[in-house]
């Protein structure tokens, strides 16, 4: 068991029953291990036909379980100590037949006996179900499946997309990573449970000319942490993007733009109907003030006396400023970031004032920008607290727990 990772101390018991998706249950398990977990595979004899207990043991580093009837157990009740211990028993690849077992209470296997027998308020049970499009889509998997959420599991996807038997559709299990993130998920406090939070994130640019602009050198890194941690404490989010290679975390609604006034067109609307704004875009301070239609050319873009082109700047608008001003009825619980090089207190204290936002979360700029880890300090007309520093899902999940606690709920 390792100390370090997001599922670190993590005891997970994997299931597969029968299907195609076993070889995603390998990554699955890799994954799960790589994240700091244990992993206890149960198979059964449909899931031990599409991938072998040796991969399977291999990957996870423990025996794996077939069998009810397996003696090594001490008191031969594998059904009962395989969960005791287990912080969430996940079945990956789910069939539709296992499904069904699950819906009706069967136990003719050890999985399906385990998941019967499992603690079910302390272990938590997580379904992915991987199947032919008609078979998830027929009533009487519907309605398994309904029966399954209704008695407290976990139903995670599935996917749509190409299927192992050429059709085209839903039914797909999700991606190792993605179900490693929704077990990550899954383990977080739900402080945002039905709460809307919109948040900015990347640079913005700033065209010049079709193929030429100005930006920064923000990754958005932690826009997209604050995105994640608020759908994993519960919230429904909306992420604005600027331009950025960040992979869209799961269950986020995700708008990109460009530039400064894109943005702005994007966030307003959106402010007026969520709860909580978080601006962590490097927004433009100014943009060109021309726009060339066309490239411009190095020789011909010089003046009457052979010099080059000077550029005149336009102030942009302050996104977060202009939510902030909103009437009290529209605004969101905004929270504003400020990356400075020096003063960072003071500076976060003059912008609190001069943006009129409740929160200001102050950053070393230079030091954070493409970086992994960072520093923050929150600063509010209270005073100002420094969170312990960690990777920026670790800050993001702790800042998400401060706004969590200061934001009002709005009135629907
Ligand atoms: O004014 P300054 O850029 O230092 O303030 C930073 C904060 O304001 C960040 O939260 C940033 O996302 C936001 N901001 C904005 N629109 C701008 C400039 C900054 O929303 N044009």
């Amino acid at each position: 068991m390792s100390d370090t990772g997001e599922l670190a101390r993590r005891h997970i018991v994997l299931g597969l029953s029968g299907g195609v998706a076993c070889y995603k249950a390998a990554d699955l398990a890799r994954e799960l291990v790589k994240a700091g977990a244990t992993v206890q595979v149960v198979m059964t004899e449909a899931a031990c036909r599409f991938i072998t207990p040796v991969t399977m043991q291999a990957l996870s580093g423990r025996p794996v379980f077939t069998n009810q009837w397996d003696a090594r157990e001490g008191n031969n009740m594998a059904h009962i100590n395989l969960t005791r211990e287990a912080d969430a028993v996940v079945v990956a690849p789910a069939s539709a037949d296992f499904i069904a077992q699950l819906a009706q209470g069967r136990a003719d296997e050890l999985l399906s006996l385990l998941c019967l027998a499992r603690p079910a308020q302390a272990v938590p049970l997580l379904v992915a179900p991987a199947m032919n499009r008609e078979m998830w889509a027929h009533p009487a998997t519907q309605r398994n499946v309904a029966q399954i959420r209704a008695d407290g599991a976990f139903v995670l996807g599935p996917a749509a997309g190409d299927q192992a038997c050429g059709e085209i559709g839903d039914g797909r299990m999700l991606e190792a990573d993605e179900l490693r993130d929704e077990l990550i998920a899954h383990f977080q406090p739900k402080v945002l449970a039905g709460r809307t939070l919109l948040v900015t994130a990347g640079p913005t640019f700033e065209a010049l000319d079709p193929v030429r602009g100005i930006t920064n050198l923000s990754s958005g890194k932690m826009g997209f942490a604050i995105a994640r941690a608020a759908a994993e404490a519960g919230a429904s989010v909306t992420l604005v993007a600027g331009p950025v290679h960040q992979p869209t975390p799961r269950g986020v609604r995700r708008i990109d733009v460009s530039s400064a006034e894109q943005m702005l067109a994007a966030v307003l609307p959106e402010a007026k109907v969520h709860e909580v704004f978080v601006a962590t875009a490097a927004v433009a301070d100014w943009r060109p003030a021309e726009v060339a239609a066309q490239k411009m050319k190095k020789d011909a873009s010089r003046d009457g006396a052979g010099r080059v082109p000077a550029i005149a700047f336009v102030e942009n608008p302050d996104i977060l400023a202009t939510v902030a001003r909103l009437p009290a009825a529209e605004r969101p619980f905004c929270v504003g970031f400020a990356a400075e090089s020096h003063d960072i207190v003071r500076h976060a204290r003059e912008k609190l004032a001069r943006k009129g936002v409740p929160l200001i979360v102050a950053n070393d700029g230079p030091a954070t920008f493409g970086r992994d880890d960072n520093t923050l300090v929150l600063v509010d007309a209270q005073g100002e607290r420094a969170l312990p520093p960690g990777d920026k899902l670790t800050l993001a999940r702790a800042l998400v727990a401060e706004i969590a606690a200061r934001a009002p709920r709005r009135p629907a």
